[in-house]
This record gives C-alpha cells, sequence and structure tokens, in this order.
C-alpha cells in the first residue's frame, strides 16, 4: 500500500513525533512519501485563479502543487498532522489547503479521492486541536473525501516532546499506533465507501454545473464534469 503523509511543520517536535510513531506501525507493507510544510509547498496562493479558470499546470507554483496531486491521487491512505497555532492549523498547511481550492467539488475533483481514507492528527497545549482538525477536514470533504478518522491531543504542561510526561507520551504514541493497526488492516483495493455527505455535495454541483454550462458551454469547471460524464450517468464513486 502507499502512504502520503503531509505534515504542517518542518519542526522534529510533538507533531513530527506523534505522525512517527503512527507511520511505524506499517513497516515494510508501505511505501511511504512524506512531504513537510513550507518546505514542500514554499509560497502561497497568490489567487490568480488560473488552476480553477484555466488549467492547475499554469500556476507558478505547479512544479510542488502537481507533485503532491498525484501522490495523493496515487495514495491508499492520506495522512495530516497538524499542531494547532492560535487555534487552526499552521500557516503552512493553509497556503497548501489553498492551493487546492481547484480540487474543491465545484471545480476540478479528482474522481480518486471519493473513494480515499485519510487521517487527521493535531495536538495543542490547551486549546484549538479540534478547531484544527476542522481546518483540514473541511477541505478533505471538499475534495471528496468521506473516510477521515481524526485523532486530537492536549499537552496540557509542556509543548517540548522531551519535557512532556512520560504518562502523556506514552497515552498519545498508544492512541496512534491503535488508530494506525486498525487502518493497517483494511483491505485497500476496495475504495472506502463514498458517503451521504460527499454524495450530496456532489449531486448539488452536478446541479449547478449543468446550469452553468447551459449559460456558457466553455466553462471550465462544467467542461471537466462533462469530460468526467459526472453530467451523464458516470459517478466518481464505485
Ligand atoms: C505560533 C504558535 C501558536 C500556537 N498556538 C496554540 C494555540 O492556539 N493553542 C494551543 O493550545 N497551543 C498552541 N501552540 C502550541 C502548539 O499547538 C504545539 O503544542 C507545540 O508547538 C508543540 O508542537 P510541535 O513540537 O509539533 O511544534 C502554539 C505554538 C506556536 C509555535
Amino acid at each position: 500500500m502507499k502512504i502520503v503523509s503531509l505534515c504542517a511543520t518542518e519542526k522534529k517536535g510533538v507533531t513530527y513525533r506523534l505522525q512517527e510513531a503512527f507511520l511505524e506501525e506499517f513497516g515494510d507493507s508501505a511505501e511511504i512519501t512524506e512531504f513537510y510544510f513550507p518546505k514542500d509547498c514554499p509560497a502561497f496562493c497568490r489567487g490568480c485563479t488560473v488552476c480553477i479558470r484555466k488549467d492547475p499546470n499554469l500556476c507558478r507554483e505547479a512544479e510542488y502543487i502537481q507533485k503532491i496531486d498525484k501522490a495523493m491521487r496515487e495514495a491508499d491512505l492520506l495522512v495530516f498532522s497538524s499542531p494547532a497555532y492560535v487555534y487552526h492549523t499552521t500557516g503552512a498547511m493553509k497556503a497548501l489547503l489553498d492551493h487546492f481550492a481547484y480540487r474543491w467539488m465545484p471545480h476540478k475533483p479528482a474522481a480518486e479521492m471519493f473513494g480515499k481514507r485519510a487521517v487527521i492528527l493535531t495536538q495543542c497545549l490547551g486549546g484549538g486541536a479540534k478547531s484544527t482538525v476542522k481546518d483540514i477536514k473541511d477541505s478533505l470533504s471538499w475534495w471528496g473525501v468521506s473516510y477521515i478518522k481524526t485523532r486530537s491531543f492536549k499537552l496540557m504542561s509542556e509543548i517540548e516532546w522531551d519535557k512532556l510526561p512520560d504518562k502523556k507520551k506514552t497515552e498519545m504514541t498508544k492512541s496512534v499506533n491503535a488508530l494506525a493497526r486498525k487502518l493497517l488492516h483494511i483491505d485497500y483495493s476496495k475504495p472506502a465507501h463514498a458517503g451521504l455527505i460527499a454524495k450530496g455535495k456532489f449531486y448539488a454541483v452536478r446541479m449547478l454545473q449543468t446550469a452553468l454550462g447551459k449559460e456558457n458551454p466553455e466553462y471550465t469547471d462544467f467542461k471537466y464534469w462533462k469530460a468526467n460524464g459526472w453530467l451523464d450517468t458516470v459517478r466518481p464513486w464505485k
């Protein structure tokens, strides 16, 4: 199986330790590609919308974005990890998610995402880990992903891994290990079940694209939906 991990910080701190504890459980059974931000997506979205209006390959950061896009589409499991920075995901992760606006359902969602499995790991000192999950989950849901498992932790005492009480480190490590074991036993030859929320979004956008296409048949997103057969009987889920 293939795993793609996307870490919202380059720091080898608590977030990194939790991500690695999760990934370690897969041992040799997974081919893992790791991305760290901002290193692997160093520029903000500039809002030119060329990815939405024309072609994602015309984005000035396409060399970074398309590498990640391809890796995510080919992966069986996506693993996002993030600390809470002022109650949200880091600016580096937000910059990445902004670049993937073109993959939101009203634009050019990737069919593979409807059968994808994903995990979000977040932690904070005292508050904000859950809203950090939401920042990432909002994008995953609008990309079409239904199967999303989350684990959030509050460190409470200290933010440096080495200074955390052993009990806390063990509790967090055991929790992510257990989640990893659960995911390890999935049959990845079968796509995840596309849920009602993803399907509801799909059908709402399908109506929108049909209406937009009547007004302007050259509209890029309409053409993308039509080319995929989604305005006819084809569906992005199996
Ligand atoms: C800029 C910054 C903002 C933070 N904001 C919050 C916050 O809003 N709430 C919170 O509980 N912890 C906050 N923290 C702590 C982090 O969520 C995290 O626990 C800490 O950075 C350790 O994780 P790391 O080693 O992966 O960086 C913040 C840390 C930083 C550096």
